[in-house]
């Protein structure tokens, strides 16, 4: 059988043969679909982009009916219990996971990469002492373009290298500023012989001691979750980055859009709402009211439901198996025992289940953090960190993809007729 669909206009009759390439048509093929010459021709109406192929990927893969999830083919299973975060920051942006001497190298270049310039402390001390650390990620991010003008040069290979170590470099380092300023602490230089988590944990908690060594079990505990946040396709961020980026800014300029998209709680702000939310539930008695008033469509079970995973979300499952890891060394707390309480009932109630509403990446992540004493609203901030190396792979993906150009898409007008301007006294 051809790889062809058939397809009758039955406004005309006329008949036409599309063809069928990886599982796709393409939408441009529809505009040959004419009523009469005065028509433009059809266009696919997809809005938030349900059925809609943006981009040709290689990087990650999703199947969300058997909750599958592969970074360049590797099970994210695998990766959280073998790599690293910057093993798997390198098998996202070169495609291979690296040989000895190249993670090396590449351990050494984004080392040496991990201070910012001294002028980046005058915009975090301009922030509020309650500026959302969100905001002052994506505002300093956004900042670092005007350090490094030559990064607009994008499609120039070494620059583009220069950039991805430097922005995967840099966000553990801006990200601690921002926790340090609403602290009222004094920032902390990196500390270059400790390993990428542990740095971030020594810029975040150093205090006055000479050297800060951060707990093994901790900053094994954040490697994993590094790995299981550092890519998932095309979601909202990935998205912004490859839209904005399609234009040719700097990267640091797609990455503040791609941050700023994180930033929602529907994407990736949603693990501290999370959080919020089982403070605001309380107690596990409340639970029942609490989820009668999400069936009542007044709240939202916020750390469930996925657009792909219609299964349960696979780093879900690894990050339920950490908490448990991480409460047996830092002491449980309530919130988990509602959370426990709160899924258990969840996956048993028929407003869920029909709705294939299962616990995605962020409703435990939250309550790691939070045994970690990271405070809630730099939880989307430890988010933004390790998703850094996939926005950067999509990116590069994109610029380097010779079917992409500026992002500009169509739509659907059913706005008012043309019609003639009324002075303001026959209003
Ligand atoms: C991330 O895309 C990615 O890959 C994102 C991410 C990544 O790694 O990049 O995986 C990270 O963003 C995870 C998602 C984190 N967000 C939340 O946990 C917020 C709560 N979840 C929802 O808001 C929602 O599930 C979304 C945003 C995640 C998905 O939204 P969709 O696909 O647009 O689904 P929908 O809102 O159309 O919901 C379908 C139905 C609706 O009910 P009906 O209108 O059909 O009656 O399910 C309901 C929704 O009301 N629903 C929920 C719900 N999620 C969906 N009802 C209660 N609680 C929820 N959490």
């Amino acid at each position: 059988m051809p790889d062809t669909l058939t397809v009758t206009d039955n406004r005309t009759g006329r008949t036409y043969e599309l063809p069928v390439a990886n599982g796709a048509v393409r939408a441009t093929d529809l505009r040959q679909i004419r009523v009469d010459d005065n028509d433009n021709g059809l266009m696919s109406y997809d809005p938030a982009f349900l059925n809609t192929a943006s981009c040709v990927s290689r990087v990650t893969y999703i199947d969300g009916d058997r909750g599958i999830l592969l970074y360049r083919g590797y099970p994210i299973e695998e990766l959280a219990e073998k790599s690293t975060f910057l093993e798997t920051a390198y098998l996202l942006v070169h495609g291979e996971l690296p040989t000895a001497v190249q993670e090396r190298e590449w351990t050494h270049d984004i080392t040496i990469h991990t201070m910012v310039h001294e002028n980046i402390k005058r915009f975090m001390d301009g922030f509020h002492h309650d500026a959302h650390p969100m905001g002052m990620l994506l505002s300093t991010v956004g900042a670092l373009s005007t350090f490094y003008p030559q990064a607009t040069r994008i499609h120039d290979e070494e620059q583009r290298r220069t950039s991805i170590w430097r922005l995967i470099a840099k966000m553990p380092t801006l990200a601690a500023m921002a926790y340090r300023h609403s602290m009222g602490f004094p920032y902390v230089y990196p500390d270059n012989d400790l390993s990428y988590v542990g740095n971030f944990l020594n810029m975040m908690f150093k205090m006055v001691e000479p050297r800060y060594q951060p707990a093994p079990e901790i900053e094994h505990a954040l490697d994993v979750l590094f790995i299981l946040h550092a890519d998932h396709e095309q979601n909202c961020s990935a998205n912004a980055m490859r839209s904005v980026g399609s234009s040719e800014p700097d990267p640091y300029s797609a990455t503040a859009a791609a941050i700023a998209a994180l930033y929602g709680p529907l994407h990736g702000g949603a693990n501290e709402a999370v959080l919020r939310m089982l403070e605001r539930i309380g107690t596990r008695d409340a639970i029942p009211e609490f989820l009668a008033g999400v069936r009542a469509g007044r709240e939202r079970l916020m750390g469930f439901g996925h657009r792909v995973y219609k299964n349960y979300d696979p780093r879900a499952k690894v990050i339920k198996r950490m908490a448990e890891q991480v409460f047996s060394v830092t002491g449980t707390t309530p919130l988990l025992d509602i959370a426990l309480e709160l899924e258990k009932i969840a996956l048993e109630d028929e407003y869920f289940v029909s709705r294939k509403l299962y616990p995605n990446v962020d409703f435990y992540s939250g309550l790691i953090y939070q045994a970690l004493n990271l405070p809630t609203d730099m939880f989307p901030v430890l988010f933004a960190i390790p998703r850094t190396a996939g926005w950067l792979s999509q990116w590069e993906e994109m610029l380097l993809d010779k079917e992409q150009r500026i992002a500009r898409p169509r739509q659907v007008y059913l706005g008012p007729e043309r019609r003639p301007y009324v002075a303001i006294g026959q209003r």
